[in-house]
């Protein structure tokens, strides 16, 4: 059966004037529409504005799909309302209402200052490797180009980023259509800002759900998931090692000389030690249980603080053993004042004499990670992040490696320098 060509529709349209507040409320218009295949939605909105009400606003440019300006939510999916036309739209009415997440503005216009802010968070922008005299060309059938595809054709319209509940969540996700740009720079081989972006790109792109609302609604037929996708791979791949190229990790901190064993020495070490390995605090300094009180004293910066990890007497370990310390320590943020407890990571190397100490937060999420002994690994249970005994990614989302504390001996005791 052949469809009809027009008749009448019946559109509910958002309206919200900040003058007035409130909540906004839908109002309705009963139209008759001549051809529904000719008449887009924007043609609707200004024959509303037209013939019912002037006072009706929404935004829109190009009225080609090539601006972005247009971007709402139309019979409750995405769209642009010079693209959609009221033959798209089978029902007998039908709801035009703002796009998700954006402070309106008045009706159905939007504030997209939050779309940009997040955008230029992701460096939108090209800084070439290499200064060139002649503009350098990615040919049509390099890999880069195949992997950048149809990305680069964003219109920044907004309607991914109304769609995902993502970006809804987690206020410092930076969102599909950023992301998207972000991966059409990251393929680019004669990008100069490689390092930097891929960082902020990685902080970012594991809150995605791969969830494709991004990819169902965007009019220009991009896939933000898929770009996503493309920088979780590359993160897999480069990921490991961006943080030591982006910043060196300090130097370990040399331990003082070994004093020289007498044998009357000897013998008390030897059962100090014992007790130490077999008794209580042996138990602790192998499995994390040496817990030690706040410093108040000695902090060189008013934001940090030098933490003690204990004697460093006390602190044995076998070769490869990591152990895992427990901090108490007070800090002062303006007037207020919490008390922290948290594991520090301390490998020994009394052969080589230095001592290295790990922030236990895992880079990825910051969950707490663990040393597994067997494995020989740092271990982190939210998301499978796996790390070596140098602190670096093995696999996993960590983007950078541990994060390692600057320490010092003093008085026989280990510090950290906690900020
Ligand atoms: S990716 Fe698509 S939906 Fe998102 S802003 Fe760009 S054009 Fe719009
Ligand atoms: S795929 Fe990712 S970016 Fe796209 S809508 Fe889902 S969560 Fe958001
Ligand atoms: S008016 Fe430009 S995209 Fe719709
Ligand atoms: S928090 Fe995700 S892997 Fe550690």
């Amino acid at each position: 059966m052949a469809e009809t060509k027009g008749g009448k529709k019946t559109f509910k349209v958002f309206r919200y004037d900040p003058a007035k507040g409130g909540e906004g409320h839908f109002d309705t218009f009963d139209l008759e529409i001549e051809d529904y295949y000719a008449t887009t939605i924007l043609d609707v909105l200004f024959r509303i504005q037209r013939e019912h009400d002037q006072s009706l606003s929404f935004r829109y440019a190009c009225r080609v799909a090539m601006c972005g300006s247009c971007g709402m939510v139309i019979n409750g999916k995405e769209g642009l309302a010079c693209k959609t036309v009221v033959a798209d739209l089978k029902t007998p009415e039908i709801t035009l209402r703002p796009l998700n997440h954006f402070p309106i503005v008045k009706d159905l216009t939007v504030d997209m200052e939050p779309f940009f802010k997040k955008y230029e968070e992701a460096m939108p922008y090209f800084d070439p490797a290499e200064e060139a005299s002649e503009p350098a060309i990615v040919r049509p059938d390099t890999w880069e180009r195949k992997a950048i595809d149809m990305a680069t054709d964003c219109i920044a319209c907004g309607c991914c980023v109304s769609s995902c509940t993502m970006a809804f969540w987690h206020k410092d996700y930076l969102g599909p259509a950023a992301l998207n740009r972000s991966m059409t720079l990251l393929a680019d081989s004669r990008d100069g800002l490689h390092d930097e972006r891929l960082a902020t790109a990685m902080e970012s792109c594991y809150n995605c759900r791969l969830e494709f609302n991004c990819t169902e609604v965007c009019p220009k037929e991009i896939s933000p998931t898929r770009a996503i996708k493309y920088i979780h791979r590359m993160a897999i791949s480069q990921g490991p090692g961006l943080a030591q190229r982006l910043s060196p990790a300090p130097e370990p901190v040399a331990l003082p000389a070994p004093e020289p064993l007498t044998p009357e020495m000897s013998r008390r070490r030897f059962l100090g030690r014992s007790a130490v390995s077999l008794g209580v605090v042996a138990g602790a300094a192998l499995v994390g249980l040496v817990s030690v009180s706040a410093l108040s004293a000695a902090f060189k910066k008013p934001e940090c603080k030098w933490v003690s990890l204990g004697p460093l007497e006390k602190l044995t370990a076998a070769p490869g053993e990591v152990l895992t310390i427990y901090a108490d320590y007070s800090l002062e943020d303006g007037f207020y004042k919490r008390q922290e407890h948290k594991p520090v990571l301390v490998e020994m190397d009394r052969e080589k004499n230095k001592v290295t100490a790990f922030n236990s937060r895992c880079t990825h999420l910051g969950c707490t990670v663990h040393w597994d002994q067997q494995k020989k690994l740092f271990l982190c249970a939210c998301h499978g992040g796996t790390f070596f005994p140098d602190g670096t990614v093995k696999s996993g989302p960590p983007p950078r490696p541990l994060d390692r504390y600057e320490t010092k001996v003093s008085g026989g005791q280990l510090y950290v320098l906690e900020a």
